[in-house]
């Protein structure tokens, strides 16, 4: 579905991203897995069109999409879910969610949420009305997710969403992101979070320094303790427990 041949991403002088190669095929759930400034959202916002690749190819379906600008990216129905969630926090929940909804209409926002967010975000179908500030961290990554969703996407590119959750609520997170996976989306995870990561995808690219150091299904790369001991620079059974 996503295909992602030698990306070259850079920043003036620095290289963030320097030839990586991944793929994404209809249904899975694939992770990226990297530390701090390992180049996971500069990959994440190649893909998107927010940033244009320096080299590389990013083919989606089978079509070139690399340096297309966001909106027509969008458009072919790749959507992403951005770092940090980007909130309108004096906006209402409900205003949040339609301004997820541009894939449709560019100019016209619609007026009502999908039907089903009830059944999807139950907690936030509650508090249509209230503003999205006033939303737990937990919440507000639902709000997140859920204005992505209003762009009917098919390939969802998330970026940690379990970034400054408490476990219970990352936990939340993560059902949410099978359900979805049920219900025919392809993802695209980009995580810190090891252990949890691992147990919820297909397969898994570990990034270090903008480079692709180790890839492989998510059970192998689970039972590779040296691997994970190197990359974390730290104990395996520590590393597992401790990843944030
Ligand atoms: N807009 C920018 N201008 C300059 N340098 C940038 C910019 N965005 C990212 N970088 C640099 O590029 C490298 C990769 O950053 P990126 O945000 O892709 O990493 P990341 O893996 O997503 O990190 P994190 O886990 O902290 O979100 C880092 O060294 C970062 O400092
Ligand atoms: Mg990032």
């Amino acid at each position: 579905m996503l295909e992602v041949r030698g990306l070259r991403v850079s920043y003036g002088g620095l290289r963030a991203v320097d030839g990586v190669s991944l793929e994404v095929r209809a249904g899975e759930i694939v992770s990226i897995i990297g530390m701090n400034g390992a180049g996971k959202t500069s990959i994440l916002n190649a893909v998107s069109g927010i940033r244009s690749p320096d080299e590389g190819e990013i083919r989606f379906e089978g079509e070139s999409i690399g340096g297309l600008p966001a909106h027509a990216v969008v458009a072919r129905g790749i959507v992403q879910v951005p770092e940090g969630r980007l909130l309108f926090g004096t906006l209402s929940v409900e205003e949040n969610l339609l301004a997820g909804a541009h894939r449709r209409s560019p100019f016209v926002l619609r007026r009502r949420p999908r039907a089903d967010l009830r059944r999807l975000f139950p907690a936030l179908a509650d508090k249509l009305h209230r503003p999205a500030a006033s939303l737990s961290g937990g919440e507000a990554q639902m709000l997140a997710l859920a204005r992505g969703l209003e762009s009917e996407p098919r390939l969802l590119l998330l970026d940690e969403p379990s970034l400054g959750l408490s476990p219970k609520l990352s936990e939340g997170v993560f059902t949410l992101i099978r359900r979805l996976r049920d219900r025919g989306l392809t993802l695209l995870l980009v995580e810190q979070n090891l252990r949890r990561t691992l147990a919820l995808a297909d397969r898994a690219y570990v990034l270090e320094s903008g480079r692709i150091v180790s890839s492989g299904s998510a059970a192998a790369l689970e039972s590779d303790h040296r691997l994970l001991s190197d990359y974390l620079g730290t104990s395996a059974p520590a590393a597992f427990h401790s990843a944030k």
